[in-house]
């Protein structure tokens, strides 16, 4: 089977397709669609089959739980034993959009969907296409990032037929995704809310509404006996198929190390890729550079990241160099997705 490719806009929406792909999730199927953040895989949240099924098609450890998309405001309460005052405020703020929120669940929500937790991770995102399928769908759509287990999430809906074409009933493509990287996630089922995922709503936003919000230390050391409590956080993830090194450091000798890479790279007849921003793209003499986008514009740089990595898969190079992105709002979103497609492989150089 391959997956049907239907292209919308979320200006011309095509409600018939629409309709074919709620039809499609409401009895069992599998459909991917656009978000604001990345393209997620839906199947029917209170379905454990069609749970089973997202997992079998991402190749996906079913101990990972998934997120649960609604698309109303008061469809909440149907899936969430007890929603704290905190996350109530959180979603006036930010909801619809790129939050995540862990909720005891109600029983409504099979085990299947939540990896056997007794908590739910819901969110409202604010794409247009995404709430018009969610609705047609009956309320609820479970949906991880649409890309086999592994594999850097999906920004295009080219990126999911790459993965899923053939495991899936249908793609939903409404072009390029605005944020490109996955949602920030706020664990509510403790006193003080935790951070399990950092994302482009940051920290400091969140700290700015609720007071103290920790971020999970399973985040913030690389200790592996620290687990996080993110059961996807522990896995390896968003890795190019090359070996990924992060060189951080002043800009100077940034480009001194990289470019000592690809030089000795050069000389065996081979060739490295390197992630560079338009400031530095043209200091690199040797090697595949590929900008990730503008230093002044950090958005740019968390819109390209999925993108340019798998990129490289397209290309033949031997392995891939980083700069680092410690930009002031969604660095830490940006750094935690790079440093864990380079199995934590950074130089400090200065
Ligand atoms: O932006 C996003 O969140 C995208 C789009 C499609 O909405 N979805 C997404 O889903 O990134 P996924 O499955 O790739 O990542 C979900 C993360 C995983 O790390 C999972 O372990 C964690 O959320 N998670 C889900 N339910 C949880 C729960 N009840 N407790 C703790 N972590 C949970
Ligand atoms: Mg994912």
């Amino acid at each position: 089977m391959r997956a049907e490719v239907v292209k919308m806009s979320a200006d011309h929406m095509d409600m018939e397709a629409i309709e074919k792909a709620g039809r499609i999730l409401k009895e069992g199927g599998l459909v991917a669609f656009p978000t604001e953040t990345v393209y997620g895989l839906g199947g029917n949240a209170l379905d454990p089959q069609a749970s089973m099924k997202i997992y079998a098609a991402k190749g996906r450890p079913s101990d990972n739980p998934l997120i649960v998309h609604i698309a109303e405001m008061d469809r909440l309460a149907d899936i969430a034993e007890q929603i704290p005052e905190k996350a109530r405020l959180l979603a006036e703020h930010f909801w619809p959009g790129p939050l995540t929120m862990i909720l005891p669940k109600k029983d409504a929500v099979p085990g299947e969907t939540t990896g056997g937790l007794d908590s739910v991770a819901v969110r409202f995102p604010s794409d247009k296409i995404a709430q018009e399928l969610i609705k047609a769908a009956g309320g609820f759509v479970a949906a991880p990032s649409a890309n086999t287990s592994g594999r850097p999430s999906p920004t295009k809906a080219e990126h999911v037929e790459e993965d899923l074409g053939d495991a899936i009933d249908m793609i939903i493509d409404g072009g390029q995704v605005g944020i490109g990287l996955e949602s920030t996630i706020v664990d509510f089922t403790e006193e003080v809310p935790v951070v399990l995922r950092p994302g482009y709503i940051s920290l400091e936003m969140l700290q700015e509404i609720l007071g103290e919000v920790r971020m999970d230390k399973g985040l913030l050391i690389t200790d592996s006996n620290v687990r996080p409590k993110a059961p996807g956080m522990k896995y390896r993830h968003y890795a190019p198929k090359a070996d990924l090194t992060i060189v951080e450091g002043e800009e100077a000798a940034v480009l001194r190390e990289i470019n000592r890479f690809a030089a000795e790279a050069k000389e065996l007849g081979m060739q490295v890729g390197i992630i560079a921003t338009d400031e530095t793209a043209g200091k690199y003499p040797a090697g595949i550079v590929k900008s990730i986008g503008s230093r002044e514009d950090e958005d740019s740089i968390g819109h390209h990241l999925f993108e340019v990595l798998r990129e490289f898969d397209h290309c033949n190079v031997c392995a891939i160099y980083s700069e680092a992105f410690y930009t002031p709002r969604i660095g830490q979103a940006i750094m935690n997705r790079l440093l864990k497609a380079a199995g934590h492989k950074i130089i400090s150089v200065s």
